[in-house]
């Protein structure tokens, strides 16, 4: 063992040995991690972690949710509560690891974990020799080159998964990924990007990143057009701002929050980390050292109940939501691809039938009126002179590869299939009206069943409403304007049923009736 090994090694044992709450009184010099060193996952063991000098965050082997499983998986968090607040994940998208597995920090400026099988899988790559590396107080986990000790060559600062902590950046190009589920930090369905055009946008995964798509924007576009070098910096007392750092000062374009003033944290030590969550939205979360509590600082949008965040339900159903959740339901004509999983969107209720001409239109599809009902999306045609909704809904009927029109003051937008990023509104929102196509031929699966509240599509088809009524007394256009009242009013989704106003409109005749979507089967 030379001196300089020997040196980094009592170091190492030294602030081992130092009680957490005495390290947290007064800056520490970092501890440094020797080359050789190595972490095994077991959480009884102090070779599981090396931890940052006041011992907040930790780098080493986490397990994921529930912990009484075998699963383990590298990456650094945020210690001593109940469930990490994981800050970062090494290969997120691995499967995790058992617990037989072995990390090691190697000189090669590596740090790599060998299975039981002795499989070596590569967890850092600085690409150039290391002398040693360090869990620093900001959360960021640093390597350091052979020659000077001062001299990062690698820090997970630069390779952020869906998390910026206090002094980190997202520089200009780079993205932010949520993670699957609170206790699954695969790469998720959501992700923030910091585009070279000065915006930080939300969008969906998977998605082209369009106009379409984005969900939330800082609204920081250069105006000239000219891409710039703007990056998003969240600093130590926890503001969330956008810097122009083409200039030496950096600075500032915009400051997406408030920061805490001291007097609200009373002097107090606040872990500041701007996250996007797996629910979609972008927050700044505060986490206070002294009584181990969090709060939300600001969230981007601002709400997570009233679906401003696309892609939250999959192709052709649409979210909607009540008092504290929101949730996803399928379109008329539609039905869930998984009961279990209802995100995942909805597909035909029906057999498709071939559509070649206006006619096969007429002949094979209904349109249903929906009201508050709304999507952004990229429609395919638009027509701004459309003087009635009857005539923008017929306009779809006849039109092979028109799926759902919308209607607004004289404007008809078409949309064809699948349908996205569908969502409710509230009532007092509703200026436009939406008419959805659906096959003739999913009326024949309901045929023979006994309730026909359960199942109103036959009503208007075959008009055979004297089935419902066996005695001729009144007219059979009053009592099948009734039914349908009727149906519309014990739909499921609230959003559906009409006004009061709306349904004396419908019995008086005012207006004309369209037939409703099956409420679920497990109404009453
Ligand atoms: C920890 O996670 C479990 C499982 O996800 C959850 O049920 C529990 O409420 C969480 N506890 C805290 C304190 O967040
Ligand atoms: C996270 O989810 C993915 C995809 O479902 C799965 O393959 C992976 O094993 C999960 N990871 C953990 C740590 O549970
Ligand atoms: C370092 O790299 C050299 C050359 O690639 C290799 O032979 C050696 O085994 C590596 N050392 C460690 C500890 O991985
Ligand atoms: C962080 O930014 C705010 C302005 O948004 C500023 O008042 C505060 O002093 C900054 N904190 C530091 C440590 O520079
Ligand atoms: C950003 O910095 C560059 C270089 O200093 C400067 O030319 C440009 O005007 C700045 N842009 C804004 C919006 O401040
Ligand atoms: C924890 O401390 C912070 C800052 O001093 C304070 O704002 C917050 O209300 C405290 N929370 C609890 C639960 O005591
Ligand atoms: C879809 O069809 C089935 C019968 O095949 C029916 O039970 C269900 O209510 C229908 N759902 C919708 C949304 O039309
Ligand atoms: C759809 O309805 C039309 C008449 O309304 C009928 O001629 C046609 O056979 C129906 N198609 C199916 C598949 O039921």
């Amino acid at each position: 063992m030379d001196a300089y090994t020997a040196t980094i090694t009592f170091l190492l044992f030294m602030s081992l040995s130092l009680p957490n709450n005495a390290a947290q009184t007064q800056p520490q010099v970092p501890k440094l991690i020797a080359p050789g060193s190595s972490l095994s996952p077991y959480t009884s063991d102090h070779n599981s972690m090396w931890l940052s000098p006041s011992g907040l965050f930790a780098f080493g082997f986490y397990q994921p949710g529930n912990n009484n499983n075998n699963n383990f998986v590298v990456g650094i968090w945020l210690v001593g509560k109940i469930n990490n607040t994981v800050v970062w994940t090494a290969n997120r998208n691995d499967p995790p690891v058992t617990s037989t597995t072995k990390l090691q920090f190697t000189m090669n400026g590596t740090i790599i974990v060998t299975d039981q099988q002795g499989h070596e899988k590569l967890i850092v790559n600085a690409n150039a020799r290391a002398s040693s590396a360090s869990m620093l107080d900001s959360g960021n986990f640093v390597l350091y080159g052979d020659n000077s000790n001062s001299r990062i060559i690698w820090q997970s600062f630069d390779h952020p998964t869906d998390t910026l902590l206090g002094g980190q950046s997202l520089p200009c190009g780079g993205q932010l990924y949520s993670s699957l589920s609170e206790t699954n930090s695969s790469t998720g369905r959501y992700h923030l990007n910091m585009q070279i055009d000065g915006n930080l946008v939300l969008y969906p995964a998977y998605t082209t990143e369009t106009f379409w798509d984005a969900y939330w924007s800082s609204d920081t576009k250069a105006h000239d057009g000219v891409n710039v070098k703007y990056h998003l910096y969240l600093n130590s007392t926890g503001s969330l701002q956008i810097l122009n750092r083409s200039s030496d000062h950096g600075n500032v374009i915009n400051t997406l929050n408030y920061a805490e003033e001291d007097q609200n944290t009373g002097g107090n030590q606040a872990i500041y980390r701007a996250t996007v969550d797996f629910d979609g939205i972008f927050r700044l979360h505060a986490h206070y050292v002294n009584n181990g509590s969090d709060k939300i600082i600001a969230s981007f949008p601002k709400s997570s109940r009233t679906c401003e965040v696309k892609g939250f339900c999959g192709f052709n159903s649409y979210c909607t939501f009540d008092d504290d959740k929101q949730f996803c339901n399928c379109l008329p004509g539609y039905k869930f691809i998984d009961e279990n999983e209802k995100t995942l969107g909805c597909e035909r209720n029906y057999s498709k039938v071939e559509c070649r001409s206006y006619k096969d239109g007429v002949t094979f599809y209904n349109m249903f009126r929906m009201s508050n009902i709304v999507w952004k999306d990229h429609p395919y045609f638009k027509d701004l002179t459309m003087p009635t909704e009857e005539e923008c809904s017929f306009a779809c009927l006849v039109d092979c590869n028109c799926w759902v029109v919308k209607y607004e003051s004289g404007s008809c937008t078409k949309q064809g299939l699948p349908l996205r990023y569908v969502k409710r509104t509230y009532e007092a929102d509703d200026s436009t009206t939406s008419f959805i196509k659906v096959g003739n031929n999913s009326i024949q699966n309901s045929e023979g069943h006994e309730n026909p509240f359960a199942f109103p599509l036959p009503i208007k088809t075959t008009r055979e409403v004297n089935k419902l009524v066996p005695w001729e007394v009144i007219d059979n256009n009053v009592v099948e304007n009734m039914v349908k009242a009727a149906l519309w009013c014990i739909q499921d989704d609230p959003f559906l049923r009409p006004t009061m106003k709306g349904v004396v409109l419908m019995l008086e005749g005012i207006t004309d009736i369209q037939i409703p979507p099956c409420p679920n089967s497990n109404s009453t």
